[in-house]
């Protein structure tokens, strides 16, 4: 990260000194510099000459009395408090007395590092994202010691170096990281109690939530021990059980396998991609949509671009092969289904849409349980499908669901029967949390936004992610998850609410 920030700083403009412990490491340093400024010739993103003056600009030294005439200090030193705390005493000796001392931590304490500093007005937090010259967003931290003078001096260079700053309190993770660890965990929970596949789940959240990847490659993208050391940090302040490391990345962390770095975590980097066979040749199937409404009408829809044949209540539904019912309503939806199942033809398959209403409940009451799953369509544009089975439903009857599915043209993903299938359980609370750094008047929306695109590469935030999902439909969902696992940070925050109530959008 050192040599990521030196290099975004001294492409600024500005004169950067590199300081590292030892000559090897500073030419380890000078080499990560060297690369990726060629790598940027190479791409035509700068000119050789522009490299050299670049280049020219960072003096690179073990010796902290170089860091003298230096207006603002930025370390970037393993994340360890005690290690931390030993480099800012050091920095305290050398630099001048009003030069701002910042820490890229991302998970320590900003305020922990400045008390033990002879300056603590003059120290702040500026976390650079990984790799610091690509990504956008720089959280600048402020604690309660800093002077506004320091913070403000901080967020303009920020800016100045093309930066989008996003300035915070200092709260364990900060935005962008509270807000994707305890997603990031909920999933390892997820694989762990064996609700869906390592597979299925970061499908579900690339094809069904549009992110660019599934939370498990994220985490080995990451490091297994970062995200431990991550989580473990937000725990500590949150105590909330739902930022506990899940055991299985603590397992995986024990065992040394702590993702690409490695060469293993959640994936085996170094096995050769199995290739997902070709669909077999399939006629399109003749489909049942019951219910008038938007999801009827999207679940028609698909059925058309397939080609295949739809059938409705009233256009009869003996030769259908798949009947879903997409009312959108649970008391009429239940009606219809008990009617469809009187009608269809034995080895018909009965999907229910609801991501609230429980499936089991529904097929029950359909009087055809064994023929009954939950098929779940995040999205309603319509690429995944999460198809899940109940303790009732009958052999096979799923994976004919999911078959049916597949020849619709859509994405399948398995998962059992729970409230919120994979995305709309994993989104929802990450949504429920952006809404509640909003109540706590922790970060305005902006920011919220910025820290998610900026910094993690989502396509869109959350807060706009609320408005354009729908907060009655997240309300709905938190509201079944709590019902469910009756844990208490899923029920949905005051601030959702509010805004369903009064019927007003967030923004
Ligand atoms: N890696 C990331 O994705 C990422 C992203 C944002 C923030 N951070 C934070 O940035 C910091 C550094 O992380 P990293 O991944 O670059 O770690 P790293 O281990 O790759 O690099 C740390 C560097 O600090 C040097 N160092 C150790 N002791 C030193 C000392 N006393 N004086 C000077 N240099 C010293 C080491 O030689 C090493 O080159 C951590 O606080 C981390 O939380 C990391």
């Amino acid at each position: 990260m050192g040599a990521g920030i030196a290099e975004v700083l001294a492409r600024g403009g500005l004169a950067v000194v590199g300081i590292e412990v030892n000559q090897d490491a500073l030419e380890r340093g000078r080499g990560h510099l060297e690369k990726s400024t060629g790598r940027a010739v190479k791409r035509g993103r700068l000119t050789e000459d522009a490299r050299r003056e670049i280049l020219g600009r960072v003096a690179l030294s073990t010796d902290f009395a170089d860091l003298g005439d230096c207006d603002l200090v930025i370390e970037a030193v393993p994340e360890r408090l005690e290690l931390k705390r030993k480099v800012f005493a050091t920095l305290d000796g050398v630099c001048r007395a009003d030069a701002v001392l910042a820490t890229n931590t991302s998970s320590l304490s900003v305020t922990d590092i400045a008390v033990t500093t002879k300056r603590p007005t003059k120290i702040v937090g500026v976390h650079f994202f990984n790799p610091a010259p690509v990504m956008k967003l720089v959280e600048v931290i402020r604690t309660v010691l800093t002077e506004p003078e320091a913070v403000d001096r901080v967020a303009a260079l920020v800016t100045g170096l093309g930066k989008t700053p996003v300035t915070i309190g200092d709260r364990a993770g900060f935005v962008a990281n509270r807000l994707l660890f305890g997603y990031l965990n909920q999933a390892a929970g997820m694989l762990e109690s064996g609700h869906a596949t390592r597979d299925d789940i970061d499908t579900a959240m690339t094809a069904g939530a549009g992110l660019p990847m599934g939370p498990f490659t994220l985490m080995d993208l990451i490091g297994l021990d970062t995200c431990l050391e991550v989580l473990e940090a937000i725990h500590a302040e949150t105590r909330d059980r739902r930022h506990a490391p899940s055991p299985l990345l603590r397992e995986l962390v024990t065992a040394g396998l702590l993702g690409r770095k490695t060469g293993r975590g959640f994936y085996d980097h170094g096995a050769p991609k199995v290739e997902a066979p070709a669909p077999a040749d399939a006629p399109a199937p003749v489909v049942g949509v019951l219910g008038t409404g938007a999801l009827a009408d999207a679940f028609a829809a698909i059925c058309d671009r397939a080609g295949a044949q739809v059938r409705d209540a009233t256009a009869g539904l003996a030769d259908c092969d798949l009947i879903v019912e997409a009312s959108g309503d649970a008391d009429a939806g239940r009606e219809l289904l008990a009617a469809a199942a009187q009608a269809a033809e034995p080895g018909a398959v009965l999907a229910v849409t609801s991501a609230t209403v429980p499936v089991a409940e529904a097929a029950m009451a359909s009087g055809r349980p064994a023929d009954v799953v939950g098929l779940h369509l995040p999205d309603t544009e319509g690429a995944l499908a999460e198809i899940a089975a109940t303790v009732a439903t009958g052999p096979g009857v799923a994976d004919r669901a999911a078959e049916l599915a597949g020849r619709l043209g859509l994405t399948v993903v398995r998962c059992r029967a729970r409230a919120g299938f994979i995305v709309d359980a994993l989104r929802f609370p990450y949504l429920n949390d952006a809404a509640a750094m909003l109540g706590a008047g922790y970060a305005d929306p902006d920011s919220i936004d910025a820290a998610m695109t900026l910094g993690c590469g989502y396509p869109t935030g959350p807060i706009a992610d609320l408005d354009r999902l729908g907060i009655d439909r997240a309300v709905a969902v938190l509201r079944a998850l709590h019902a469910e696992t009756r844990e208490p940070a899923l029920a949905p925050v005051p601030l959702l609410t509010e805004h369903v109530t009064a019927g007003v959008p967030i923004r």
